[in-house]
């Protein structure tokens, strides 16, 4: 671990945009899935990391609602690495306490993939170690259009912003503190735009396929060094 890193300020909730996985592979002459296979492999380092440090949450942006503009090979190979990532972090996430969450409209996705999230689901809600979001057919326009319907069924008329809040996929979660962005890009990309409010965004130049732990604590220290003051004064 990093000597500079203040272990006493630690973020609550970091949220992540996985870039930079395609950019990866073509450097190397392969093709995109394999860009993304690597980054499954810095994903499960992140997570394991993210316990180490004393994150309690982490949410990452796996699948957008735009992704799905993306060529049907690709989809269905991101779909199918998401099996791959159940099969072989199962049993290490449910030994390590971690629970599991999706955020966004995963019934869209192929069945396949929901019948493993859902055993992802079942087998780690019991537990109250990290909570780790993975964000799937996930937009944040979609997730307040969703939270404002589901009020008015409700017969609302008039809403609190707590309201709004506590009816998006994060409820009862704390925003997060830091959004970190891979791959040199500088937008949020529709990613938890409602909760995204007075996150810092710290945004490095490696392709997420090369987002080790060392620069995941890299990306925390510069967290640190900013002055959040959440829109008053010292
Ligand atoms: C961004 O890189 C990456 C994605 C859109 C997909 C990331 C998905 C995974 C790593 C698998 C997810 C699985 C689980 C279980 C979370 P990009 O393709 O946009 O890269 P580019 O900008 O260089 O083209």
């Amino acid at each position: 671990m990093n000597r500079q890193l203040d272990l006493t300020n630690i973020p609550r909730h970091v949220a992540i945009i996985m870039d930079g996985n395609g950019r990866w592979a073509k450097e190397r002459g392969q093709m995109r899935l394999q860009g993304h296979l690597a980054g499954l492999e810095s994903l499960r380092e992140i997570v394991r990391h993210s316990q180490r440090l004393g994150v309690e949450y982490l949410t990452v942006y796996a699948f957008s609602t735009e992704n799905w503009k993306r060529p049907a090979d690709e989809v269905a190979g991101i779909f199918k690495l998401v099996i791959k990532y159940v099969n072989s972090e199962l049993k290490e996430l449910c030994e390590n306490n971690v629970r599991v969450g999706i955020l966004g409209d995963w019934s869209a996705i192929p069945q396949d993939s929901r019948d493993s999230l859902r055993v992802l689901l079942d087998s780690t809600k019991d537990n109250d170690g990290l909570r780790f979001n993975i964000a799937i057919n996930y937009g944040g326009r979609a997730e307040i259009t969703r939270a404002v319907n589901r009020l008015m069924s409700e017969g609302r008329t008039n809403v609190t912003e707590d309201d709004i809040s506590g009816s998006l996929y994060t409820a009862g979660m704390p925003d997060p503190d830091v959004i970190i962005r891979t791959s040199g890009e500088n937008r949020l990309s529709n990613f938890l735009i409602w909760q995204a409010a007075y996150s810092e965004i710290v945004l490095t130049d490696v392709y997420w396929p090369d987002f080790t732990p060392a620069e995941y604590e890299k990306c925390i220290m510069e967290y640190q060094r900013r002055d959040r003051r959440f829109g008053g004064h010292k």
